[in-house]
């Protein structure tokens, strides 16, 4: 532990000010008049007793920041922040962002930073995940330290509507258009994927894996138990349900805590209900939310309601997918990170579990891709640089994707070098059609995916097919038309 650190002084002297003021503020002393000598020796007293504990000059700035944005904001704590960047852009960390701590994300994650500080040791890489499938938890956080521009030095972030209108509209980024020229990116990545990172010419963040959201993943003893097949559409889907729940079984396993897997559902089952062009029409504000393959979707997802496991608000998407694992439940229908979390688990496809795209009579691939971003206020440009270019490199990106379950984005990876499962994705996108996640940021605007997954938790537990109709059609009425100004 360091006791001496005569460059962290100004930071923790306005760290110490603002706290002295703001004490003052929460304790209604505000009138209370502390003479300029007075507060100088409360500054040097409070500095003493933080130096003798060793505790302060060893705090990285982040921590500061978090205290101080606890109790509150205002001009003083802006110019404290002003100073924490100043210090970080000093720093030798560099700090990533992302949601990836459910087993399988984590070790991806886990993989990718041990692999990188093994380049780069003389970074210290501070991995700053936030807990909560597809984001949940971490996109709030992260929109409060973009405001309060506090920025970690790279995060993770949905290619498409997500990057653009939350991020690149808000002016939150830095476009990395010359690396991606420097490393010869347009090259590798399918223009496909470069469009949905690409706004007016310019490019804001690097691509790292190619999820599916469209799979049904199930527990093979127990299907082949009854003499079952995997369903393969929502019809045959619903039929299975029927005779799995008359055997007495959880034929499906749900989660609701977070809201978003039943988007997650929703949106599977209309891939496969609407045609592409429908479906495209939809997310695209173009056609009426109050068409026929809304209607039956949601009257399948009705019927899957019906019988799915009791305690499904208290369950994260991992959870659910253990339900299967552990035969609790026989089916769960989830993205290909649960072929990543049963790999953590350490299950085997094909034995343990079977997974089958569930897609309708023109299967369809819908596509949710990962990506790494540099927000504009960060300081450390050259660390971010170095992390993106060391994430984009095919040896890297091929292991990666295999623990997360997902396919590589690079198109330069031979199929032959995957594993059965992911090659079964890899190839289906070169033939498939291929229609953006909605509530995984690819389709739409996030403040449609938001209110989505409230009126679709709503529809869970109301059942109201036609009301459901009515605000899903407001909703795409306000949120889906474009942006003016904008592409
Ligand atoms: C998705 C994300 C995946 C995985 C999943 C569950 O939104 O793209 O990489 O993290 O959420 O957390």
């Amino acid at each position: 532990m360091k006791f001496w650190n005569p460059e962290k002084i100004p930071v923790i002297l306005y760290e110490v000010f603002t706290k002295v003021e703001k004490l003052r503020e929460l304790k209604g002393l505000k009138d209370l008049k502390v003479r300029a000598e007075g507060q100088i020796i409360i500054l040097l007293m409070l500095f003493m007793i933080f130096e003798l504990s060793g505790a302060a000059l060893d705090l990285p700035a982040r921590t500061l920041t978090v205290v101080t944005d606890q109790i509150g904001s205002g001009s003083v704590y802006a110019q404290a922040d002003n100073l924490k960047a100043e210090e970080r852009y000093n720093s030798v960390e560099l700090e990533i962002f992302s949601w990836w701590t459910a087993p399988g994300e984590r070790e991806g994650l886990d993989y990718l930073i041990y692999s990188f500080q093994e380049e780069y040791p003389e970074i210290e890489v501070v991995n700053a995940a936030v807990e909560g499938g597809a984001g949940v938890n971490a996109k709030d956080v992260l929109k409060i330290r973009l405001l309060r521009n506090i920025p970690p030095d790279t995060f993770q972030v949905h290619a498409g509507a997500e990057l653009k209108d939350t991020f690149i509209a808000g002016d939150y980024l830095r476009p990395i258009t010359e690396l991606w020229q420097e490393q010869g990116w347009q090259e590798v990545f399918p223009e496909e994927l470069q469009e949905m990172v690409r706004e007016r010419g310019e490019y804001y963040s690097l691509p790292v894996t190619v999820h599916r959201s469209n799979r049904l993943w199930y527990n093979k003893e127990m299907l082949a138990e009854y003499g079952l097949k995997p369903p393969q559409s929502p019809e045959e889907l619903t039929a299975v349900v029927k005779i799995l729940a008359e055997e007495g079984e959880t034929p499906l396993a749900l989660s609701s805590r977070n809201l978003w897997p039943i988007t997650h559902l929703f949106e599977t089952l209309l891939a496969a209900e609407a045609s592409p062009d429908q479906y495209r029409a939809l997310v695209r504000g173009e056609r009426s939310w109050k068409s026929p393959e809304v209607e039956r979707t949601l009257e399948i997802m009705q019927k899957l309601l019906a019988h799915v496991n009791e305690d499904h608000a208290s369950l994260t998407w991992h959870e659910a997918s253990e339900m299967v694992l552990q035969q609790e439940a026989v089916m769960t229908i989830m993205g290909t990170w649960t072929r990543g979390y049963f790999a953590a688990r350490s299950a085997v496809q094909n034995e343990d579990y079977g997974s089958v795209v569930l897609a309708g009579n023109n299967p369809s691939f819908l596509l949710v891709v990962d990506t790494f971003a540099m927000p504009s206020a960060t300081e450390n440009q050259d660390f971010t640089r170095k992390w993106l270019e060391f994430i984009s490199r095919r040896e890297i990106q091929e292991k990666f994707t295999e623990v997360l379950g997902a396919s590589p984005p690079r198109s330069d990876i031979s199929h032959e070098d995957l594993s059965s499962g992911v090659r079964e994705d890899y190839l289906d996108l070169l033939d498939q059609e291929i229609l953006p996640s909605i509530v995984h940021g690819a389709a739409a605007r996030e403040v449609f995916v938001n209110a989505l997954n409230e009126e679709l938790n709503v529809f869970l537990y109301e059942n109201n097919i036609s009301g459901t109709m009515e605000v899903l059609n407001q909703l795409a009425e306000i949120y889906l038309k474009p942006l003016r100004g904008r592409r």
